[in-house]
């Protein structure tokens, strides 16, 4: 394994590996004794200055060293592997519920980098490259995004990329984002500091002099900042290749007090924030769990014609046993029957739609009787749930213009049909839907029938074997409005 030189200038060497250790005792490497001799709160802290100082250089492995994650309230690990052109790209972040912005900032981030890795051969990033991905190549991308700090209302996460090329040689950048859970807001971490500043800390941090042929103000040398607890900035960035040590992440510190000069009021805000020791969980509470499928390979799995108070609590249990999202699309006459077990379902988190009353063919029934079998499905899954569905399948999949205009929301077909009813076992159905399903599929099954439940704990299992992640419709369709009247069947592929 390449480790990463690991520069720390203004600082003494016992500053860096303070540093080091508070990283390396969190995961357990070299820390003797009582394993805590790096504790934040007993440590001394660097006051020097950077300017005019010798650098103190000590060899760490970076990676680690910039791995610190912290829980926050709401966090949820994700990761995968993916194939990508020729190189294979592991990642691994962490989506915050209720912080929007944030988790669309990592998508979009996590995207970038898939996108230029599939570039030189000629394509986009698609969620099928993670799919069978876990055998590649030995030149690897290796993506992590995970909170690093979290007081008051601020969460701090860093995005790290490691590119290991073929022959061994690697280039790891970071960056810091700051999220708002009150506000919502993402910001970079040159918003630390007033613009005015941003120059002087460059040459600083570059050994470069403010305006000689330095980057220009964007560039992303300061794009990873930390605030210390002491209020000093540590800054972490890759030396420019100008300096002839290209390829080498360094951390500067600069000292609480002239950090504080250089702070804007976002800065200030944030260096405020750091004293508190809780993390106030995001002011709003999300409608769905983010997942981004066109990032992950999704496939939402849909069961009709429930609920059965004997076989759609056993599919409960396998669906919460292997961390799967479901969507349920119930019968009014059936909710009506069993509004207990409806409730079971919704209380799951699973999604439900509207699949009619009574099961007709709404092609045979006027306007006015469709309306009826809905709005009376509506009000049986109201009362046993407290939600009204926002999407419905029709029965047979029987669908005209003037059955779209009718049932007045968006018609949730399928890609996949796995003809449960018909074998009636899963030695076929299972391997039917295995060979159709791709990225992005809505699956038809029916949670009425013993036989399907049967098939569904092999079906879930090969599934997340491969990189599916299961979802309910609704995320399937994140970010993709579903439009009343409108016939859906997969998730689009990204523009
Ligand atoms: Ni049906």
């Amino acid at each position: 394994m390449r480790h990463f030189s690991w520069h720390t200038r203004g600082g003494t060497a016992a500053a860096a590996l303070r540093i080091g250790l508070g990283s390396l005792c969190a995961v357990a490497l070299i820390c003797g004794g009582d394993g805590h001799a790096g504790s934040r709160a007993s440590v001394q802290r660097p006051q020097e200055t950077v300017t005019g100082k010798t650098p103190e250089v000590a060899t760490l492995p970076l990676p680690d060293v910039l791995s610190l994650p912290v829980n926050v309230p709401g966090g949820y690990p994700m990761s995968f592997t993916a194939l990508v052109g020729a190189r294979q790209v592991k990642a691994s972040w962490t989506y915050v519920d209720g912080l929007p912005g944030l988790n669309s900032q990592l998508d979009s981030w996590l995207l970038g980098i898939l996108d230029a890795a599939a570039a030189p051969a000629g394509g986009r990033y698609r969620p099928s490259m993670a799919l069978n991905a876990a055998q590649g190549s030995g030149s690897a991308i290796t993506v992590s995004a995970e909170p690093v700090q979290a007081n008051g209302s601020v969460i701090v996460v860093r995005e790290k990329v490691k590119d290991t090329g073929m022959n061994g040689t690697g280039a790891l950048s970071s960056a810091t984002v700051y999220a708002d859970t009150a506000s919502g807001e993402v910001h970079g971490a040159a918003e630390l500091l007033r613009p005015e500043a941003v120059a002087g800390i460059r040459s600083r941090v570059t050994g470069v002099p403010a305006g000689i042929a330095g980057p220009s103000p964007q560039a992303p040398v300061l794009a990873d900042m930390v605030l210390g607890p002491a209020g000093e900035l540590q800054v972490t960035a890759e030396r420019p290749a100008a300096s002839g040590r290209s390829g080498e992440a360094e951390m500067t510190t600069i000292d609480a007090r002239d950090t504080a000069a250089m702070l804007s009021d976002f800065g200030r805000k944030v260096q405020g924030q750091l004293r508190a020791a809780e993390v106030a969980p995001p002011a709003t509470a999300p409608a769905l769990r983010h997942v981004n499928c066109d990032l992950v390979p999704c496939a939402a799995l849909t069961y009709d014609d429930g609920p059965d108070p004997k076989t759609t609590p056993q599919l409960l249990g396998i669906l919460k046993e292997k961390n799967a999202q479901a969507t349920f699309f119930m019968t009014g006459s059936s909710t009506v029957a069993s509004p207990a077990t409806a409730k079971q379902v919704a209380d799951a988190g699973h999604a439900v739609g509207n699949h009619t009353f009574s099961h007709p063919y709404l092609t045979k029934l006027s306007p006015a009787a469709v309306r009826s079998e809905m709005d009376r499905t509506d009000a049986a899954i109201r009362a046993a749930t407290g939600l009204t569905p926002s999407f419905m399948r029709p029965p047979y999949g029987a669908a005209d213009a003037a059955v779209q205009v009718a049932v007045g929301r968006p018609l949730i077909l399928w890609a996949v049909d796995s003809l449960d009813w018909q074998s009636k076992n899963p030695a076929v159905f299972v391997p039917k839907v295995l060979k159709e399903i791709t990225p992005g599929a809505v699956v038809l099954m029916h949670d009425v029938d013993p036989t399907t439940i049967a098939g569904q704990q092999e079906l879930i299992t090969s599934l997340q074997t491969q990189g599916y992640r299961l979802v309910t419709v609704p995320q399937l369709f994140e970010g993709t409005p579903l439009v009343a009247g409108h016939v859906y069947r997969s998730r689009p592929e990204r523009k």
